[in-house]
């Protein structure tokens, strides 16, 4: 283990005071720790957990990282680790069909001009380009370059959300609708009443998915616009409902009396891939699309009838009155007054199989309702596919699905009927150090009527069933991902600025005690987060206990306000919000801050990729003086390097970064570049401007992006030699 740098000796002293109760419950944990931990942990994990990945891929060209890394940004533009390249591939509005021009975003900040405003067909031609907020992308490799195909694939990217204020011309600033609700909801009515409801069609439009054909000639990628599988996927695309839940009366409405048929998926964020070649993207932060909760539960006052459906949406509230878009004036479907089973359809995971475009994409309802964030597949030692996923919300738990079935390669997409069938956990991390998959299965324990009348009301209301159960209430999970070469699951716990340790807070519908746990160690409100790191016992997914850790505690080594911890046992509860864990790795001169983890990727060398989402922050975050630009860092999870996270690359301001995946021999990193600019508006002119006009320059209103990284001369892995 690395000794602490010259003068960071007092910043590692050990446990604080206030982690004194527990000390009997962590010196049990530790003597776990002491197995997980450490730099030689590879070694010390039973063969049969090194080799639990189905996955386990070579690293041909060595597994170690050897790039210098980037100084944390600021500035408004993309800054990648010297000897690589990063050049933008697709671009919000790019045409992803021959014959669709491509939009012209000169005219977007006058209101007169704006072909977002003023065209009848703006929402057609959307849904032929590349939709808004490029989040979760997926490289599908196309056959005739070698079994691989490096070079030639498809790219799935999903599109999570528009950001309207930087999209239309007087639409309202984000924050307006905190400060001056009744004002801003006024002016998106007006903004809809003068289109005639086409700024609807396009935001419906730029939701959802793209699947592009992609090749790369030359060392540079390119789209191929008449690919055969290119496919826009958005709000209004008719998807079936599978699993327990289809079917279900809470998931019955006027348009679709069957209960399995929906138009459209929203809020896709962080998603995963299938052995047998198809894309998982989660349903998000969905309840921000409907609209009149409030009169809904009115309604129940004279209608007992619809008691039951109100209360299936208790854990995942709707905006009791007006949405922000206000889609509910323009298609009812999302009035929840009138419809009220409608958002019911939405907040699941969704598989699109992206070689068939006409495929119907599925929602998998058998890996439950909630805030979807990744949904990372891996086939256990048993045959049993596992699903891993996170419910993106201050105390919500981590979940994972395991398959009744086996996977069987020899039919292919048909695999996909493992999702329709299985058990459900939400993950319990006990403070020693262990944890245990908590089932979601209906008649077991107190998931009985009449409460659950059957498994499909158990997967509707997944968060009310795992509360019930005792599940870990986490510091918002994200992306969740499996080490192709050891087989051990990381989790990021992107922030919590509502983990304050006063006592109880609301969150979601319920109460929950908002004290530091050994899983969610911070107190004091937690503004950069975590990586779990979980070793499922026997190295099996379909186990139903675990071993876990923190692996690291985000942060900036160097705060003058916290402590860099180099010893397991440092991290007892509560700690301090500028406290910071890199694995053990103790110098700290060669990490680099980094905070709010979010989307999560694995090289073939093993070697962790995060990407991250709000970090900065000022004295609550890393605690720079100054505003931080989110990036993309590496840090390897095993050997005498374990722990040192360096930054790669660095985006442009007001952006998140997303996405990250790579070709199978890891030469091309793909990359999402999501909201720059985020914070400013295209105008009037007395509002703040976007701060931001990358990619296009020259003032231009800024566009999300997918990246292409890769080497700047010849071929090899990215960030490593
Ligand atoms: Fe859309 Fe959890 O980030
Ligand atoms: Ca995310
Ligand atoms: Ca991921
Ligand atoms: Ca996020």
């Amino acid at each position: 283990m690395a000794k602490p740098a010259p003068g960071m000796r007092d910043r590692t002293r050990m446990t604080p005071e206030g982690a004194t109760p527990f000390r009997e419950v962590m010196q049990q944990r530790l003597a776990r720790r002491g197995v997980l931990a450490g730099a030689a942990l590879l070694l010390a994990l039973p063969r049969s957990v090194i080799a639990a990945g189905a996955c386990a891929s070579p690293a041909p060209y060595g597994a170690a990282l050897s790039f210098r890394p980037v100084p944390i940004g600021g500035e408004d533009k993309v800054v990648v680790a010297e000897g690589h390249r990063a050049s933008v591939l697709l671009r919000w509005g790019d045409p992803l069909f021959e014959g669709v021009p491509g939009l012209d975003v000169a005219t977007l900040a006058d209101p007169r001009s704006s072909e977002l405003l003023n065209s009848v067909a703006a929402g057609a031609l959307q849904a032929r380009r590349f939709g808004y907020n490029c989040d979760y992308n997926a490289y599908f490799p196309l056959p005739g370059h070698g079994s691989e195909s490096p070079d030639h694939g498809l790219l799935a990217t999903n599109h999570e959300y528009t950001g309207d204020d930087l999209m239309f011309a007087g639409f309202p600033a984000y924050r307006r609708f905190f400060k001056d609700a009744a004002r801003a909801q006024a002016e998106v009515r007006a903004l809809i009443e003068r289109t005639k409801g086409e700024i609807v069609r396009v935001q419906q439009a730029a939701h959802g998915a793209s699947v592009v054909e992609i090749r790369r000639r030359g060392g540079r990628w390119s789209v191929e616009r008449s690919g055969s599988c290119n496919r826009r996927i958005t709000a209004s695309t008719p998807m079936a409902i599978t699993g327990p839940a289809a079917g279900h009366p809470l998931l019955r409405t006027e348009a679709d009396p069957s209960g399995r048929r929906v138009l459209g998926m929203l809020a896709n964020c962080g998603g995963g891939k299938t052995p047998w070649g198809t894309m998982l993207t989660g349903e998000e932060n969905v309840d921000a699309y409907f609209a009149n909760y409030g009169r809904l539960l009115e309604r129940v006052t004279q209608e007992p009838a619809l008691a039951p459906v109100a209360a299936a949406h208790a854990r995942l509230p709707l905006p009791a009155g007006q949405s922000n878009r206000a889609w509910e004036l323009v298609d009812a479907r999302f009035d929840a007054a009138r419809h009220p089973s409608e958002a019911l359809r939405f907040g699941w995971c969704v598989e699109i199989d992206p070689y068939d475009p006409l495929s119907v994409p599925r929602k998998l309802t058998a890996l439950g309702r909630f805030k979807h964030e990744g949904a990372n597949t891996t086939v256990a030692k048993t045959g049993q596919v596992a699903v891993y996923s996170g419910d993106d919300a201050e105390f919500e738990y981590l979940y994972k699905f395991v398959s009744a079935g086996r996977y069987d390669p020899a039919i292919g997409r048909a695999n996909g009927r493992l999702l329709e069938d299985g058990t459900l956990y939400a993950a319990r991390f006990d403070a020693d150090g262990r944890g245990r998959w908590l089932p979601l299965v209906f008649g077991q324990g107190p998931l009985v009527p009449p409460e659950f009348a059957g498994q499909g009301d158990v997967v509707i209301k997944a968060r009310r069933a795992a509360d019930l159960l005792g599940a870990t209430p986490m510091d918002r999970p994200e992306d969740i991902e499996v080490n192709p070469r050891s087989g051990r699951v990381y989790a990021a716990m992107t922030k919590s600025a509502k983990r304050l340790g006063k006592g109880r807070f609301a969150a979601q519908g319920r109460m929950v005690a908002d004290g530091a746990d050994a899983a969610n160690p911070r107190e004091g409100g937690n503004a950069n987060g975590q990586i779990v790191e979980i070793a499922e016992d026997g190295g099996d997914a379909a186990a139903e206990s675990f071993a876990w850790d923190i692996f690291i505690l985000c942060g900036n080594p160097a705060s003058p306000e916290g402590r860099l911890l180099t010893a397991a046992e440092d991290l007892a509860p509560p700690l301090g919000r500028a406290d910071s864990y890199f694995a053990g790795y103790g110098d700290a001169a060669r990490i680099s801050p980094l905070g709010a983890p979010d989307n999560i990727a694995f090289d073939r060398g093993g070697n962790l990729w995060i990407a991250t989402d709000g970090q900065g922050g000022g004295a609550r975050g890393l605690n720079l003086g100054r505003a931080v630009n989110d990036g993309l860092f590496a840090v390897a999870t095993e050997g005498a390097e374990r722990g040192r996270t360096m930054q790669f690359l660095s985006g442009p301001v007001g952006c998140e970064i997303a996405g990250p995946e790579f070709t199978p021999d890891d030469s091309t990193l793909f990359l999402a570049i999501q909201h720059p600019g985020q914070g400013g508006t295209l105008g009037p002119a007395s509002a703040p401007k976007p701060g931001s006009d990358w990619p296009d320059g020259n003032d231009l209103p800024p566009r999300p992006s997918v990246l292409a990284v890769t080497r700047a001369r010849g071929k090899g892995p990215v960030g490593r030699g």
